[in-house]
């Protein structure tokens, strides 16, 4: 049976306090401390749900809690944190192994070395490794603290005495707890760590990260289990062969989810890439047939992507249909739409649709980028030149309205695109003055206004 403890909550605020005094430490209330008994809970895996016994409160005597950032200081990292870290914050960074997670970490702890008590803890490497790594990336002399340990009770312990303001569990797979028989990495080992590092982090206002390899299966036991333990979750990603990197939030409570991060991994660590559009376009002297580029948004900022389609002939019945970076079902949609409403035969030819650089579109706004990407590329018809595409189309052929309008037609404008096809209600009243914003309603419009480009 576990052990109550006693507690003193403020009636006024609802503060907690360990020691009774006559004044509220947090609101200054007189004489409204009351004694209040609390059982911990008696599972690790349970820590996070709220003390048993709390009252209901009014939400307008929840205090505000401003959530102070302290940014990295390496830009397209905090893009993705939602503008740096949070005191008391969990943070899940999953990845292939190899893609560059121990190196961003470390990255970041030395970056912050100054302003925050910060300890690395490695199960994976040798602390001459992870030095070694530190020299590589100019880093040797940060008043960075390294510990090389897997028994999560032992490094709690040794963060605890450390102060440690700032955590690095690199990884948690590798980490188990002496209270369990299963083996490292196993479910239950992994969410019991996690369990206890949220709880040490939560009890003392302590930043973690938390490293979690997964396989492309995603059969690796951990991250997958750990997504709702944790305050963000971020998954670093590259393509094979390609430096760049990109870091994305899948769920963040401080934050906006779905931000992008980019990184080139150079030989001297991982770089932010500030203007990400440059990278995400191929760079043809002349339009392609097959080629168009549209403008995403990736969390808040817009990126220029370019969507690629080959038609060719069937090589054998059914014929194909491939989407790399796309929905394959909504590939097969915007399909079905161009067959019915422009009697486009693809029947008998098989279709491949790709989004160059690795990125993955996941909004409706790509529709109609990808519906001319395959025309074209049916038709052998390049796209007129210095045009971007975007807007959702719908079955009935109209061009929908998609979120953000005129940040995607200003982020053309920027990157020095004469024109935009664009939905008709995402029209602003005054675009920029170096793009011919071509608003439409339906896809038969669209088609008649590249005639006339
Ligand atoms: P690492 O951070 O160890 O990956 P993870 O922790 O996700 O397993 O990075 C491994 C790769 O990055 C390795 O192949 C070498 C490369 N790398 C560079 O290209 N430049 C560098 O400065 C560093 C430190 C690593
Ligand atoms: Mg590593």
């Amino acid at each position: 049976m576990a052990k109550s403890t006693r507690l003193y909550q403020c009636e006024a605020c609802g503060a907690e306090a360990p020691k009774w005094s006559g004044q509220c430490p947090a609101c200054g209330a007189w004489n409204s401390l009351h004694e209040r008994h609390v059982t911990p809970a008696p599972r690790a895996g349970a820590l996070l749900a709220p003390a048993a016994g709390a009252e209901p409160c009014d939400l307008d005597a929840v205090p505000a809690i401003d959530q102070a950032r302290t940014p990295t200081g390496l830009s397209e990292f905090d893009r993705v944190l939602g503008g740096g870290l949070v005191d008391g914050a969990v943070v899940l960074l999953g990845g292939d192994p190899g893609v560059g997670k121990s190196t961003l970490l470390l990255q970041a702890l030395a970056a912050l070395a100054d302003r925050r008590r910060a300890l690395y803890v490695s199960g994976e490497e040798s602390l001459q490794q992870v030095g070694l790594r530190a020299r590589r990336l100019g880093l040797a002399d940060r008043p960075l603290r390294l510990l090389a340990d897997t028994v999560i009770e032992r490094v709690l312990e040794t963060a605890a005495k450390e102060r440690a303001e700032l955590l690095v569990i690199d990884s948690i797979q590798t980490m188990f707890s002496e209270a369990l028989a299963s083996a490292p990495g196993s479910v239950a080992q992994v969410r019991e760590c996690a369990a206890r590092l949220v709880r040490f982090a939560k009890d003392r206002a302590v930043t973690v990260f938390i490293v979690g390899h997964v396989t492309k299966e995603g059969a690796l036991a951990g991250p997958r289990v750990l997504e709702h333990m944790v305050d963000t979750v971020l998954y670093f990603e590259g393509e094979p062969g390609s430096r760049y990197r990109m870091v994305r939030a899948v769920k963040n409570r401080f934050g906006a989810a779905h931000e992008l991060g980019v990184f080139a991994m150079l030989e001297d660590g991982l770089k932010p890439v500030t203007n990400p559009s440059a990278i995400f376009l191929s760079r043809h002297a002349r339009p392609v047939p097959g080629s168009v580029v549209t403008v995403a948004l990736e969390g808040t900022r817009p990126l220029l992507v370019e969507v690629q389609a080959l038609v060719d002939a069937a090589a054998a019945a059914p014929p194909r249909r491939l989407a790399v970076g796309l929905d394959g079902g909504r590939l097969a949609l915007l399909l079905a739409v161009l067959h019915r409403h422009t009697g486009a035969e693809l029947g008998n030819r098989d279709v491949f649709a790709n989004v160059v650089g690795g990125v993955r579109l996941g909004e409706t706004a790509a529709d109609l980028a990808v519906l001319l990407a395959v025309r074209s590329s049916l038709y052998d018809k390049p796209l007129p030149d210095k045009l971007v595409v975007f807007g959702e189309v719908g079955l009935a052929g109209e061009i929908r309205p998609v979120p953000n309008g005129e940040a995607r037609l200003a982020a053309a404008a920027k990157h020095g695109f004469a024109r935009a096809l664009m939905p008709a209600a995402n029209r602003v009243k005054r675009p920029p003055p170096n793009i011919d914003a071509i608003g439409v309603d339906h896809l038969d419009e669209a088609l008649a206004a590249l005639e006339r480009i």
